[in-house]
């Protein structure tokens, strides 16, 4: 039986901030975070699928590297922006958040594991560029599959967070913690429609590399931005079937909130399913005529509206299934204006200092080592 009192009580302590302030702040980081999520999950598969496909073994080799090379920066930079939405969940919705990492403990133990093996594995793979043996075709693999099993269980981990109705019975069931949220009914369709949306980011990263390789091979660089091209479309195209079968998972109050019951939801939802149009049409067109510009930077441009959107639309998901039980207003509030307001300049001092260096990062020359 359902024990209401099951969530635990809302910490006394008042915010630092208004809620608004805290809700932004999540929705913003979360959204850097899945960026480069993408990339790394995306890249790593996109890096195998690229060696698999190619016809030419040697090809196939050079593009794998090419991506896989720059696997461990975007590891890292995945963990740091994760650390921030981290933090603001607990501060909002750690009631739900610390009770569903409990019920799931061992699962949620491993990511740490699962993360720190498969970074091996990729500096490993990065450090075989140009060397012969090694199996880096089998570590690339193993740690895709490890990365891939992090992100199932973050899935496992918040959509159990909005079911508190079940912490009782998966408690029960296993107390030492080895349950996972496996009959929760949106759980595929949404780690689906993730995992295919890193798929396509992992198109576009193959566009930037060939972009970077235009002029000094172009050969080379055609047949990268065509792979490249070619994945993000057919990525995009598949989730106008996963989308919707993720829609038809939803509890239907929350489904009708996409269908005019939430204006703003079903705005949100409009643009998302435009813009992946036109995403798709824009980025069939460059892949036919080679417009570097519009696969490189107006296709990006909208993906990120898109992502955008679907980040807002996961937190109106959120909060319509635990609205039983969430309630902005019941936060007691004591606002720290002077604190606030340095690290509103740390914050945006780092986001920038960020852009600098992934300016530099993508931009960089190569320096050759000096021969003695
Ligand atoms: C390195 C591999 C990682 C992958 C593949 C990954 C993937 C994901 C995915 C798929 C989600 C969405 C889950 C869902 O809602 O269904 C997610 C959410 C999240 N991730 Fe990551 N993640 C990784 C690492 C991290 C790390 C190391 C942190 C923290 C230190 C982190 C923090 C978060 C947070 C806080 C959310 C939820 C934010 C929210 O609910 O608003 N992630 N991640």
């Amino acid at each position: 039986m359902f024990d209401p009192n099951i969530v635990p009580a809302l910490d006394p302590n008042p915010l630092p901030a208004p809620y608004w302030v805290f809700k932004l702040l999540l929705l913003v980081t979360f959204f850097l975070h899945i960026i480069t999520m993408n990339f790394l999950l995306g890249g790593a598969f996109v890096a195998l699928a690229a060696k698999w496909f190619s016809k030419d073994n040697k090809h196939g080799f050079r593009v794998f590297f090419d991506v896989v090379k720059k696997l461990p920066s975007f590891l890292a930079a995945t963990i740091t922006l994760g650390v921030a939405p981290l933090l603001f969940v607990q501060v909002l919705y750690g009631q739900f958040f610390y009770s569903s990492s409990i019920v799931i403990a061992w699962p949620w133990f491993f990511v740490l594991v699962f993360i720190t093996v498969a970074y091996y594995g990729f500096y490993y793979v990065s450090f075989r560029a140009g060397k012969e043996g090694g199996r880096p075709v089998l570590v690339q693999t193993i740690s895709a599959l490890l990365i891939f099993c992090v992100g199932f269980i973050y899935s496992n981990n918040f959509s159990l967070l909005e079911h508190p109705d079940r912490w009782g019975g998966k408690y029960l069931a296993a107390p030492s913690g080895w349950n996972l949220n496996l009959t929760e009914p949106t759980l595929f369709p949404r780690y689906l429609h993730m995992f295919v949306g890193a798929l396509a980011l992992g198109g576009l990263f193959l566009v930037y590399i060939a972009i970077a390789n235009w002029k000094r091979d172009n050969d080379y660089a055609r047949q990268v931005f065509q792979f490249g091209g070619k994945t993000f479309m057919y990525a995009t195209m598949a989730q106008f079937i996963v989308g919707p079968l993720y829609w038809m998972a939803l509890p239907r109050d929350t489904r009708m909130l996409f269908m005019g019951d939430s204006p703003l939801a079903s705005a949100l939802l409009m643009v998302g399913i435009m813009g992946g149009l036109v995403a798709i049409v824009l980025m069939s067109n460059a892949v036919r005529t080679e417009k570097l510009r519009m696969a490189g930077y107006v296709v990006p441009g909208i993906t990120a509206v898109v992502l955008l959107c679907m980040v807002v639309m996961r937190s109106i998901v959120r909060d319509a299934a635990l609205k039983a039980w969430f309630e902005p207003s019941n936060f007691a509030i004591k606002t720290q204006w002077s604190v606030f307001l340095i690290f509103l300049v740390l914050f945006v001092a780092g986001v920038v200092l960020w852009l600098v260096m992934l300016y530099r990062f993508f931009t960089a020359k190569k320096v050759e080592p000096s021969k003695p």
